[in-house]
């Protein structure tokens, strides 16, 4: 503009014919005059011709600015609605991680306080496999109704019931062989419309009214020692979409050992809890004040039982079974006359007739008591013989129960090592000199042969 200025003022006034006098001073002639006002004219109209060219130059050069900072304005507004739909996404997934995580939470919770209830005395079957159920239900959401059944005295009972009318199939008692056992948790599709077919006739209705029509169940078994005792039962309702899983099996495989932990626990705290010291010692010490010459016998018999079924290979169950199976193998003596169980000389065959009578009375004595069927069995055949010539059943080898020949021989041990009235008892080398005369005839070879082993390296009379 400053060029422009200059050009204006001195370049063209000179150029179109202006003269100075040697004064200085500008004087226009006539024809000048007209001249000059053209000039100036022009000069007007160049100068606002330039003023308006520089006017738009500098208003396109701001425009051009301002352009670009709307064009960085824009990008930078599309920058933020994309922050901002990220954040949106982000908002949104960590909502759903929460809500996931509270869910998770809440199922954890639900094993947890199952777990807790594992070692409650106090706890009854019922409560804990209703809260187990619950606990189930949570974990595998998919799932609309749910029963546990567990078999009792041969039957099947239902004891916790989700979904279904609890009260009419608690009650129902279904023949054991009406259901599957399992041994591992299995989907099982259409069981409902099976019940013609697989349920007895006589619970069929009543069932089929208690439960709603379902599609695919997954079936969880309760798993002890080996032995089956009942399951837990979850199942689709009929117009529900849904199917259970692998994962869902995994997990209630995982979950099943749960309920197996306290059914372990309980089967075993109410047999123990049954016949637990203050029933059974108190009947070992009647037992041993009416016959002096068993005194301290029955404990003796059941260490060194254990210490037979140990070696043997038996699990834990079956030692502890064996051990008080041999505390009370002995109880049915209480039946035998006094007089004869005291005798000194030797006794004649009516007298060993009362004797052989005791085995079959201590099986009567403790199967009275609840859960105590399989220790019974153990005390009834302590007196069998391996070859078949014992008693009280004359049963023959593996047909009388391995614990039962465990304690024969911790029986018949300690009967040689100790004084009796009618001998004085036997050393260690003549014991294994009578077991290996006597292994095969009287006594199990195999067991024998680990008895032999154990007492040439113990002296139980320590
Ligand atoms: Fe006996």
């Amino acid at each position: 503009m400053k060029i422009v200025g200059f050009f204006i003022v001195f370049v063209l006034p000179g150029s179109l014919g202006f003269s100075q006098s040697g004064t200085g001073s500008v004087i226009p002639t006539a024809e000048s005059g007209t001249i000059h006002s053209i000039i100036w004219g022009l000069l007007g109209i160049a100068v606002v011709t330039l003023l308006v060219l520089g006017m738009r130059k500098f208003l396109l050069s701001k425009n051009r600015a301002l352009a670009q900072e709307s064009l960085r304005y824009r990008e930078k507004n599309d920058e933020l609605v994309q922050a901002n739909e990220r954040l949106n996404t982000i908002y949104g997934e960590l909502q759903k991680a929460y809500q996931d995580f509270g869910e998770l939470l809440e199922r954890f919770e639900s094993i947890v306080e199952v777990l807790s209830k594992v070692g409650n005395n106090e706890l009854d079957e019922k409560s804990f496999f209703g809260l187990f159920l619950g606990a189930a239900l949570k974990i595998i959401p998919i799932a609309n109704y749910g029963t546990v059944s567990l078999i009792m005295d041969h039957e099947w009972r239902f004891i916790a019931v989700e979904g279904y009318d609890g009260e009419r199939l608690m009650v129902l008692r279904l023949p054991e062989e009406n259901i599957r056992h399992i041994y591992e948790v299995t989907v099982v599709d259409a069981l409902y419309d099976r019940y013609e077919r697989d349920i007895d006739e006589s619970v069929r209705d009543p069932l089929k009214e208690a439960v709603k029509p379902f599609k695919q169940s997954l079936l969880t078994p309760f798993i002890v020692d080996g032995k089956f005792y009942g399951t837990m039962a979850l199942d689709i309702a009929r117009e529900n979409e849904a199917t259970f899983t692998d994962g869902m099996k995994k997990v209630m495989t995982a979950f099943s050992k749960i309920a197996s932990a306290f059914l372990a626990f309980k089967r075993q705290s109410v047999s123990q809890g049954k016949f637990q010291k203050n029933i059974i010692l108190s009947l070992v010490r009647a037992l041993e004040y009416y016959d002096r010459y068993t005194r301290g016998h029955s404990e003796r018999v059941a260490r060194i039982a254990s210490l037979l079924a140990e070696a043997a290979g038996l699990d834990r169950e079956s030692i502890r079974k064996i051990y008080w199976a041999s505390l009370v193998h002995d109880v049915g003596k209480i039946y035998v006359p006094q007089l004869i169980l005291n005798k000194a000389g030797k006794l004649t065959e009516e007298e060993f007739e009362e004797i052989r009578k005791h085995p079959g009375k201590s099986y009567e004595i403790i199967k009275e008591t609840e859960g105590m069927d399989e220790i019974a069995q153990m005390v009834r055949h302590h007196h069998e013989r391996w070859d078949g010539t014992g008693y009280p059943d004359r049963f023959i080898a593996e047909e009388i129960p391995i614990s039962s020949r465990i304690i024969t021989i911790a029986d018949a041990y300690d009967a040689m090592t100790s004084e009796r009235p009618y001998r004085k008892s036997i050393r260690k080398a003549s014991v294994i000199e009578e077991f290996r005369r006597t292994s095969g005839t009287q006594f199990d070879p195999r067991l024998t042969n680990l008895f032999i082993g154990i007492i040439s390296r113990t002296d139980f009379q320590e």
